[in-house]
C-alpha cells in the first residue's frame, strides 16, 4: 500500500491532503499512515507462515504512543532498550509478557521495573549484566527469564554506525564465550535460560548475513541442548532494510521461507525485532520553505526549510538519503534548479538533502519521505528549537498524537518556581 500518493497534483496521506494537516498543526510535522503500519505488520507475519514468529516491534524506531498502540492492537510484542521504553509500552496498553529487553547498559532500576511487571525475556549482553540480573532477581525473590545476545561476528554490510556484530562491536557476548556463560548461568537458580538472540545491524539489504547469523545461533543451541540446556526461543533481531531511494525491497517472503526451513524440526519459537521495516515508509516529515538563496550557475543554491537536523538527523549523521517531494503543484513564480535543502540550525552539516532538482517558491510545502523510523525519536532541542508535532492519519481523518513543543515545555525543567520569568511570563 502506498501510504502517500498524489491526487490531482496534491500529496495525500491516505485520504487526507497534507496541506490540510499543515494548515491545522503547522510545520514541521511528522505524519504517519496507520494503514501502512498495519499492512507492514501483517505482511511480515504472513511471510513467517506456516511456522509463525513473534514480532517484537523495536520501540526505538518510533516510540510515539499512537504508533505503539497501533502495534499493540495487532497483538505485537515489543523490543525495548530502556526503562523509558518499557513505560511507553505499558502506557500504550502493550502486554509486558510480550516484551524483550535488549541493550548493553541496563540500570538496576530498569531491571527492577522489568522484573516487577514480568517481561518475557532479558536479552543479556555481558557476564557482568548477567551477574547483576541474578542479584536483582534474588533480591526480589523471583526468577529472571534470560536470553544471551550472542555476537556471531557477521558483517551486516551496512553503514558502520549501524553494524553491530563486528568483532569490534560493543554489543553482545562473543560467540566463542557464550556456551561457557550459558553453563555458568544454568547453575544460578534465580535465572531461567529461555532463549538466545542476536542483532547484527540495521538497514540490511539481503537475507544472507541474517541467515549466516542464524546458523551460528542454531549451532550453539544444539551444543547447549547437549549440555542439557533446552531453550524455548531463538530471536534473530531486526535489521530488515527498506527502500529509501533505489535499494531493492528487502525480500520478506524469501527471508520467511529461509527461516522456516532453518527452523524445521526445532521446538523453539522464533522471535523477530523489526523496527525500520514496520515504520520507515509509513512516515514523512512535512516542512515549509522559509527562504530561497539562489546562486549563480555553478554555485550552490540553498532552500532554507523550517525543518532542520534537530528534527531529522539521519542525513547529517549517516549521510542518509531521503526523497523530498513537493506537496502541491509548482506555482508560476517558482524557480527550478538544483537545490540544497537545509535547515536554520547554525551548522554546515545541517542539511536534509543535497542537489535536488525541484521547482520551489518561498512558502511551499515539501515532504521528506521515509521518515517514520529513527526520525522524531532522534530529534533534539538543539538551537532551542521546539520539537515537531506528530500526526496519525487514519483514512479520511487525522489526529495529533504529539502536540508541538512550546518554549514553555523547554524551559519548564530549568526555571525555578518563583522565577520572575516563570510560567506566568511565557
Ligand atoms: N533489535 C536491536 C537489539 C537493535 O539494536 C535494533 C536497532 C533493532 C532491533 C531494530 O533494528 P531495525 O529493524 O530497525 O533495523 N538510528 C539508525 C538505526 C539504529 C538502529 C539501532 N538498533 C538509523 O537512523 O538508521
Amino acid at each position: 500500500m502506498e501510504a502517500f500518493r498524489y491526487v490531482d497534483g496534491h500529496l495525500h496521506a491516505e485520504g487526507v491532503k497534507l496541506e490540510d494537516i499543515a494548515a491545522r498543526v503547522g510545520t514541521p510535522a511528522y505524519v504517519y499512515s496507520r494503514a501502512h503500519l498495519e499492512e507492514r505488520y501483517r505482511t511480515l507475519c504472513a511471510a513467517m507462515e506456516p511456522r509463525g514468529a513473534d514480532i517484537c516491534y523495536a520501540v526505538k524506531a518510533n516510540s510515539n504512543l499512537g504508533v505503539l498502540r497501533t502495534f499493540a492492537a495487532l497483538g505485537a510484542g515489543f523490543d525495548i532498550v530502556s526503562g523509558g521504553e518499557l513505560q511507553r509500552v505499558l502506557h500504550a496498553g502493550g502486554d509486558p509478557g510480550k516484551v524483550v529487553f535488549s541493550g548493553v547498559g541496563k540500570r538496576e532500576d530498569e531491571i527492577d521495573l522489568a522484573l516487577k511487571v514480568g517481561i518475557r525475556c532479558f536479552n543479556v549482553e555481558s557476564a557482568a549484566e548477567l551477574a547483576r540480573l541474578a542479584g536483582r532477581a534474588r533480591l526480589h525473590g523471583c526468577t529472571a527469564p534470560v536470553s544471551l545476545r550472542v555476537n556471531p561476528h557477521v558483517d551486516a554490510r551496512t553503514h558502520p554506525y549501524i553494524s553491530t556484530a563486528l568483532e569490534t562491536s560493543k554489543f553482545g557476548v562473543p560467540i566463542d564465550q557464550a556456551r561457557a556463560l550459558y553453563r555458568q548461568a544454568s547453575r544460578e537458580p534465580a535465572l531461567a535460560l529461555v532463549g538466545i538472540d542476536c542483532h547484527i545491524g540495521s538497514q540490511i539489504g539481503d537475507t544472507e548475513p541474517l541467515l549466516e547469523a542464524l546458523d551460528s545461533l542454531l549451532a550453539l543451541t544444539d551444543e547447549l541442548a547437549a549440555d542439557g540446556i533446552e531453550l524455548e526461543h531463538v530471536d534473530v533481531g531486526g535489521g530488515l532494510g527498506v527502500r529509501y531511494r533505489d535499494e531493492p525491497e528487502f525480500d520478506v517472503a524469501r527471508y520467511g521461507a529461509a527461516l522456516n526451513a532453518a527452523m524445521a524440526g526445532r521446538p523453539q519459537r522464533l522471535i523477530l525485532e523489526p523496527g525500520r521495516y514496520l515504520v520507515a515508509n509509513g512516515g514523512l516529515l512535512l516542512t515549509r520553505v522559509e527562504y530561497l538563496k539562489p546562486a549563480a550557475p555553478g554555485a550552490t543554491s540553498f532552500a532554507v526549510l523550517d525543518a532542520a537536523m534537530n528534527d531529522l538527523i539521519r542525513p547529517a549523521l549517516y549521510r542518509a538519503w531521503h526523497e523530498v517531494v513537493p506537496v502541491t503543484p509548482a506555482g508560476a513564480g517558482s524557480l527550478r534548479r538544483s537545490w540544497n535543502l537545509v535547515g536554520p540550525v547554525c551548522e554546515s552539516g545541517d542539511f536534509l538533502a543535497e542537489h535536488r532538482d525541484l521547482a520551489l517558491a518561498e512558502g511551499d510545502l515539501l515532504a521528506v519521505l521515509s521518515a517514520g523510523a529513527y526520525g522524531f525519536v532522534q530529534s533534539s532541542n538543539y538551537n532551542s528549537r521546539s520539537r515537531a508535532a506528530e500526526v496519525m492519519v487514519e483514512g479520511e481523518t487525522f489526529r495529533l498524537i504529539r502536540r508541538r513543543e512550546t518554549i514553555r515545555d523547554q524551559l519548564a525543567l530549568e526555571l525555578a518556581d518563583d522565577d520572575p520569568l516563570g510560567p506566568g511570563m511565557l
